[in-house]
């Protein structure tokens, strides 16, 4: 083969490998399109016998629901300064308002086409029928509850002012899986779609052996009129608290502290054993949005607080973002599992005064993403994105024993959720 030729054939194959990194490997978004998500929900008009779809209105006959749903994420997902750094980041590419503003009533766009499922090229148009009020409603009462000018809920019997339908999936963790069940695209190495829990839940501990669905442990059940002037019922509070709110983190982690020599004199080699359990998540802990993780950290102080040591241990999943996507690893703990932390501390010859502390928190993002987000993407807001969820400080001397039993005594309270605070998801 004469030079030039190769050099031609040479530079055209460049060329295409480069095309097809660009269009086929490197993705617009960190996932797949599956059915239900790669659209919007269809329009909706006004149910028959009401003046408006939004929330407030509904609110003017179930104002708890209303207040407790305005309290939630749900209601949020879309000014959530977390998500709108992300979403700039992403490019404010249309998929994402699919979960965070799902009813076409709240897009500026229609989708018309998606050319071979590739989201970047889909075919768009302006939506007559947008109303940018109604999208600052995120996952809004609709979104979940009206169909073809129906309101669809868990009763066979109710009274109300407006056309409703009885629908099975309101008690199962079928509403819930829409959006919570993420699913990864082509060229792309996930054990489990990016925001998963669903899957991560099916068949598992919870639900098999307990009967719990989402909703036992994310709405709980109060007995309540659910309307104004209404019968009392068994209803289920909207709340949704999850990784932003730490008592509800707390509720799932159970921690226990041992050491082996109960009281350490210096010169002696004391090892600590941290064990963490999933104790009150249906599904692994933590879940849902691959950038969060919990730290598990020792340090050893002296008197004045100087740091004579430390250990940190990080628990989530490791995902390489570039070239491609590719899950390195996932050490997530399942409903039940628990892991054993060590650390292990030499005592100098004068130790008076040293105690070793043992932390554990859990983290939205990174600090380095953090920072990224506020410096690059206008991150707005003072939202805490890391806290503590378990410490404790023991004494490096005569009084460790006592110490550490006091604070197996605080675990085991704080494992007891599963079968207090979640009733199990049974019917009426
Ligand atoms: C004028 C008062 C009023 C307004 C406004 C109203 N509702 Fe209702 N709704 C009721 C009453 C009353 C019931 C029946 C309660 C019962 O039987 O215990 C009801 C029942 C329901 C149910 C249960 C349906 C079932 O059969 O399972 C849902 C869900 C519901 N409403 C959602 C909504 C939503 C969403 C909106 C706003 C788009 C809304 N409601 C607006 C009064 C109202
Ligand atoms: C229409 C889409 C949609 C449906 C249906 C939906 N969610 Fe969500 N959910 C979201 C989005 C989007 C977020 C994230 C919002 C954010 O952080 O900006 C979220 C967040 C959450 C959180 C996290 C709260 C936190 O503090 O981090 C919990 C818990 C949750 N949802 C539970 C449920 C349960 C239980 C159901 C079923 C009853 C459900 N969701 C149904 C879209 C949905
Ligand atoms: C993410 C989905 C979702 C959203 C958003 C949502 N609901 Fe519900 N709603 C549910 C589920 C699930 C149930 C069934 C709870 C049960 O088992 O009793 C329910 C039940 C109800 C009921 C019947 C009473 C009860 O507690 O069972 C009413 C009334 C209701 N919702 C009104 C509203 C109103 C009003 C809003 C907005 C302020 C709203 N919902 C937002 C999922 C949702
Ligand atoms: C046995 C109780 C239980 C069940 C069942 C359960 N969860 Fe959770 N969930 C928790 C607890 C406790 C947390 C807080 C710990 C955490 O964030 O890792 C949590 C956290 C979450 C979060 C927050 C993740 C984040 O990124 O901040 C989401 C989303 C969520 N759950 C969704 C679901 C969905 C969807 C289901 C049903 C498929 C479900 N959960 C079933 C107890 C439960
Ligand atoms: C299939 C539904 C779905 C789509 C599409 C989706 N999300 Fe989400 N997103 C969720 C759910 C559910 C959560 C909530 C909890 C979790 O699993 O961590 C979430 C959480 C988030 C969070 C964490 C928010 C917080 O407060 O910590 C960010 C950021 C986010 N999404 C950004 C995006 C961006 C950007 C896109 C588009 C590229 C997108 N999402 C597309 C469902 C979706």
């Amino acid at each position: 083969m004469k030079t030039p030729l190769k050099i031609l054939l040479g530079s055209a194959l460049v060329g295409l490998l480069v095309y097809l990194y660009y269009t086929e490997v490197k993705p617009v978004v960190i996932f797949g399109l599956r059915d239900e998500y790669a659209h919007a929900i269809p329009f909706q008009k006004i149910p028959e016998g009401l003046t408006s779809l939004k929330a407030e209105s509904c609110g003017q006959c179930h104002r708890e629901i209303y207040d407790e749903w305005k309290t939630s994420i749900h209601a949020h997902a879309y000014e959530d300064p977390f998500f709108q750094a992300y979403w700039k980041k992403d490019k404010n590419i249309w998929v994402c308002l699919n979960c965070h503003t799902p009813l076409e009533n709240q897009q500026p766009t229609l989708v018309k086409e998606i050319p071979r499922g590739r989201v970047e090229k889909a075919v768009q148009e302006p939506n007559p029928h947008y109303d940018p009020e109604y999208q600052k409603e995120s996952v809004t009462c609709a979104a979940c509850h009206v169909r073809d000018g129906v309101i669809y809920g868990p009763f066979e019997d109710s009274a109300a002012p407006h056309p409703t339908k009885f629908d099975p999936n309101f008690r199962t963790a079928q509403v819930c899986q829409r959006c919570h069940n993420v699913v990864s695209g082509p060229a792309q190495f996930y054990n489990v779609g990016p925001c998963g829990t669903y899957s991560e839940y099916e068949g598992k501990f919870f639900m098999q052996e307990r009967g719990f669905i989402c909703q036992s442990c994310h709405m709980p059940a109060i007995d309540r009129p659910v309307a104004t002037n209404s019968p009392i019922r068994r209803s289920r509070q909207h709340l949704w608290r999850g990784g932003h709110d730490p008592d509800m983190v707390k509720r799932a982690v159970g921690v226990q502290v041992k050491a082996d020599i109960a009281s350490p004199k210096p010169g002696d080699r004391v090892s600590f054993t941290l064990t963490v359990i999933n104790a009150g998540a249906g599904h692994k802990i933590p879940t849902g949005d691959p950038d969060r993780f919990f730290t598990v950290e020792f340090s050893v102080e002296d008197r004045q607080g100087k740091v004579l040591d430390q250990q940190t241990s990080t628990m989530g999943r490791w995902i390489m973002w570039q070239p491609a996507i590719v899950e390195l690893y996932d050490n997530r703990l399942l409903p039940l599992a628990s892991r054993e932390y060590q650390f292990t501390y030499q005592l100098p010859a004068q130790a008076d005064g040293l105690k070793v502390k043992a932390r554990v928190q859990y983290h939205i993002l990174t600090d380095k993403q953090h920072e990224m987000l506020q410096t690059q993407y206008g991150l707005t807001g003072n939202d805490p994105y890391r806290f503590v969820v378990y410490e404790r400080e023991f004494p490096l001397s005569g009084g460790l024993a006592a110490a550490l039993s006091a604070s197996e005594q605080s675990a085991a309270m704080s494992r007891q959720p599963e079968g207090t605070s979640c009733k199990a998801g049974t019917a009426g």
